[in-house]
């Protein structure tokens, strides 16, 4: 950590310690982080955000040792934390009193994650404190993986961006639930699934939309809100015999390959690597949303590894 790097954490714990709004660089996607034991910070996040209030936040620690104080741990979630952390992995397990109630939106669990990005860490560290931090974008908007795009779309509403350089991972983390040593994934992400289960030595359930019986459980993870992540144009996932709307200037959005060519294509991996399509994939998205063109069409990417990451976002951004 040089000069620079020691005086910037000193800058974003200072904005965290007076209870205002920070960027803050992670592995996965930029954050929109506050203090997690100040109600008064987590609400300035809902109101920049625009993000309705009974959908709870992730909270960041510099290590497990900060997490079990404030969340209740089973074994299957130190196993996790011992393999996955830092990384891109939220763990959702029963909360302690400190984390006040609209971190959690009211929910007796809480998800904790711990970063693989030396400058969120050390200043979570500065802090003495977890960050409740969501992704730093405008509710259900494209998440962001560079400072710019944070200052593009918030900067009015935060104090300080830490800038930590462009995200390395590109998806959100993979939300997994250890409530009740039942263990399911709430959110495909940044973490493949297979490893998870290569980890625990079990498969273990993607809870999709469709399976949630539970009304609240649906709503209280709006990455299971079936519109997400979505440009301002239309985005359509291409399927074949298809026809499309003729008189459309559309932009692709492609896999590997360039199948058709298109004025304005964005291809998410040349060498067809799924962690390198989630890598480009919001910043692509951002590029042919700014764009003169009516519609964007993508293509699926190959479901594994982040590949499940990459399709699930882009389906939520093509549901309409
Ligand atoms: O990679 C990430 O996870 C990024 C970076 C900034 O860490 N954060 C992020 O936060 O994506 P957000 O707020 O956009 O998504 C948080 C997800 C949501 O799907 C939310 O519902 C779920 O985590 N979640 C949070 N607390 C939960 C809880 N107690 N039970 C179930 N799901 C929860
Ligand atoms: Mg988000």
């Amino acid at each position: 950590m040089n000069d620079a790097h020691s005086s910037a954490i000193a800058a974003a714990a200072d904005v965290i310690l007076a209870g205002n709004l920070l960027g803050l660089p992670t592995e996965t996607v930029y954050g929109l982080a506050a203090n997690a034991c100040d109600a008064e910070a987590v609400l300035k996040i809902f109101s920049a955000k625009q993000r309705p209030h009974f959908d709870p936040l992730i909270i960041h620690v510099a290590d497990s040792e900060m997490a079990w104080k404030y969340c209740h741990v089973n074994p299957a979630a130190k196993l996790l934390a011992a393999e996955f952390w830092p990384g891109p992995m939220s763990l959702v397990l029963p909360k302690k009193d400190m984390i006040p109630d609209e971190v959690t939106s009211g929910l007796n669990t809480v998800a904790v994650r711990c970063p693989d990005h030396d400058l969120a860490r050390a200043c979570i560290q500065a802090c003495g404190l977890p960050l409740a931090a969501p992704s730093a974008n405008s509710f259900g908007r494209i998440s962001p993986t560079t400072a710019q795009h944070v200052r593009d779309q918030l900067a009015q509403h935060v104090a300080y961006i830490l800038d930590g350089g462009v995200c390395r991972v590109g998806v959100e983390s993979t939300v997994i639930s250890c409530v009740d040593n039942a263990v399911e994934v709430l959110r495909p992400g940044g973490l493949s699934i297979e490893a998870i289960e290569a980890c625990l030595g079990q498969s273990v359930p993607v809870v999709l939309q469709q399976d949630v019986q539970d009304k609240h459980l649906a709503l209280s993870s709006p990455g299971m809100l079936d519109r997400h992540y979505a440009p301002r144009i239309p985005l359509r996932l291409k399927s074949a015999n298809e026809d499309w709307p003729q008189n459309m200037r559309y932009g692709y959005m492609s896999f590997s390959g360039l199948p058709w060519a298109a004025e304005h294509h964005q291809c998410l991996s040349a060498q067809g690597d799924v962690n390198e399509a989630a890598h480009n994939l919001f910043a692509a998205m951002r590029v042919l949303e700014a764009a003169d063109i009516d519609m964007i069409i993508a293509e699926h990417v190959p479901q594994q590894g982040l590949g499940i990451a990459v399709n699930d976002r882009l389906s939520r951004a093509a549901h309409a």
